[in-house]
């Protein structure tokens, strides 16, 4: 087995490791103090529980927008579709105006949602937890939109889309049986 290696190199190959693990991505938004809606690329999105319906997100805490979302109290995740990218690369960008030019609504909480994604869900902050530079906001799900398409896929560091692999469930079942 490897030797774990000295701090500097282990946060580079922690970082090549976790790339290696595909994940979707999500714009999670919030409204400001002054009604204006704020919005970052998050990709750590989890479904946590099914009852009560929890789901959780990881936040750098040294983020511009983390205090507003923390404080906001509820708090929107939007599952990006194959064909928005570039809301992706907007959304971590230092564009001042993120929501200029872009469809979106108020969901029943108030909170942003963006219109055209795969699925949304608005939730209340449940609770937090402080873990090492980011923090997690669980929330309760309180309303959820979902329908048909193609996910975005962000992996090794690219966005990607998905490929269905033909179905080897026949064969499992039947090596079971
Ligand atoms: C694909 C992708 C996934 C990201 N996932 C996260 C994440 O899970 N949590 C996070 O805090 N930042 C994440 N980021 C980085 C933020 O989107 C980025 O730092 C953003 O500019 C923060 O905005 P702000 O400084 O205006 O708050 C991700 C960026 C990209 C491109």
């Amino acid at each position: 087995m490897k030797k774990a290696s000295t701090s500097g190199t282990i946060v580079q190959e922690y970082k090549i490791a976790s790339s290696r693990f595909a994940t979707g991505v999500t714009i999670t938004t919030a409204l400001r103090p002054d009604g204006s809606p704020l919005g970052l690329t998050v990709s750590s999105f989890t479904s946590l529980s099914l009852d009560p319906p929890l789901i959780l997100v990881s936040i750098q805490r040294n983020c511009r927008a983390f205090p507003d979302l923390r404080a906001a109290g509820f708090f929107g995740v939007n599952v990006l579709a194959a064909h928005q990218q570039s809301l992706s690369l907007r959304f971590a960008s230092g564009i001042k105006e993120r929501f200029a030019r872009i469809e979106w609504y108020r969901g029943k909480t108030g909170v942003p949602l963006l219109c055209d994604v795969l699925a949304s869900f608005e939730c209340a902050l449940e609770s937090s937890a402080v873990a090492g530079d980011h923090e997690i906001l669980i929330g309760r799900v309180l309303h959820v939109f979902s329908c048909e398409g193609h996910p975005l896929v962000r992996f090794s560091g690219s966005y990607c889309g998905l490929r269905e692999l033909p179905s080897v469930a026949d064969n499992v079942r039947a090596a079971c049986a």
